[in-house]
């Protein structure tokens, strides 16, 4: 249809170009059966430079998390947008998502081999996972546990080891130069002082490496686990995301998704942590 609207318009179409060197053909010496194939040919041509620029090729992505908050919005936002999703758990046989690029795969965070035999052959893998270790020490929480797996993971795999998007937390940013942890300081041995300064050990974890393929993201503020995706938001790098009145305004779980997969189309912040809010 686009091809015969194109043949009917053509004139006029190409006059936004140079008509006079599109059309030397057309003089009396070619035949109108090979004109009408040199402009089906220009068509395709000019088809196909128009979509190039907004193609983007498929990726596969390994998500651990995806029966989680997060990484089961991760999982939609990636296969409403054409990629291959494995979704890893556990239990997979939880993941009842029926879509032609889904599967589901078990796996342990915790576990080298089994992260050997997940993540080869993927392009991204999403960290969205969450647990502490029994005496709530941030070197067992399972933030700081999955990266150090990563890591090894991916220098076993070598050049085509996949790059990782792990799922920060937000009290490692800073405002103003100063870091949330140090300004909101927690109860050591609570779940809650493991789980960020878990967070901030990974991180450290990736920064150390040079090898890996690795990018951090920590929303600035709250996350709203129920907020629309909106395809709107700001990105930033180690400073909090605030807005005129000093607050920052989180991000909801869906636009979160939104930005790790832009990151993945295209990415801006690769061996990087960044931070994404409205
Ligand atoms: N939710 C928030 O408001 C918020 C705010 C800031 C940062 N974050 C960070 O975002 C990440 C995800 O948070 P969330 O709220 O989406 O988590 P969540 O809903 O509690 O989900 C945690 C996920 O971790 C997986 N998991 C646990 N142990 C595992 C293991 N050994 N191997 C593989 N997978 C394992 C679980 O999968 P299975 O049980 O299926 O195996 C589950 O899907 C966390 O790092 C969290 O700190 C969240």
């Amino acid at each position: 249809m686009i091809l015969l609207q194109i043949e009917a318009n053509f004139i006029p179409l190409i006059t936004l170009s140079n008509k006079a060197s599109l059309l030397p053909m057309k003089n009396n010496y070619l035949s109108k059966f090979t004109f009408k194939r040199y402009l089906v040919a220009l068509t395709l041509g000019i088809c196909f430079s128009l979509a190039c620029p907004l193609t983007v090729s498929a990726n596969t992505i390994v998500i651990y998390g995806a029966t989680g908050n997060i990484g089961s919005k991760i999982v939609t936002e990636a296969l409403d947008r054409g990629h291959k999703v494995i979704g890893v758990s556990r239990s997979p046989e939880t993941l009842k998502i029926n879509h032609r690029n889904f599967s589901a795969a078990k796996g342990d965070v915790s576990d080298l081999q089994s992260m050997l035999d997940v993540i080869k052959g993927a392009d991204t893998v999403i960290m969205s996972v969450r647990g502490s270790g029994p005496n709530n020490y941030p070197e067992e929480s399972l933030d700081y546990v999955a990266s150090k797996v990563f890591i090894q993971a991916a220098r076993k795999i070598g050049q085509d080891a996949p790059r990782v998007i792990h799922l920060g937390g937000g009290s490692t940013l800073y405002s103003k130069g100063v870091l949330a942890l140090d300004a909101r300081p927690s109860t050591e041995g609570t779940a809650q002082h493991g789980l960020v300064w878990g967070h901030w050990l990974a991180l450290q974890n990736y920064r150390a490496t040079t090898a890996v393929k690795w990018t951090v993201v920590s929303p600035s503020g709250g996350y709203d686990a129920e907020g629309p995706r909106t395809g709107q938001y700001r990105q930033g790098w180690d400073e909090v995301l605030v807005d005129e009145s000093g607050k920052s305004k989180g991000i909801s779980h869906r636009d979160m998704a939104v930005a790790i997969i832009d990151e993945i189309e295209k990415p801006k912040a690769l061996k990087r942590r960044m931070t994404i809010g409205y």
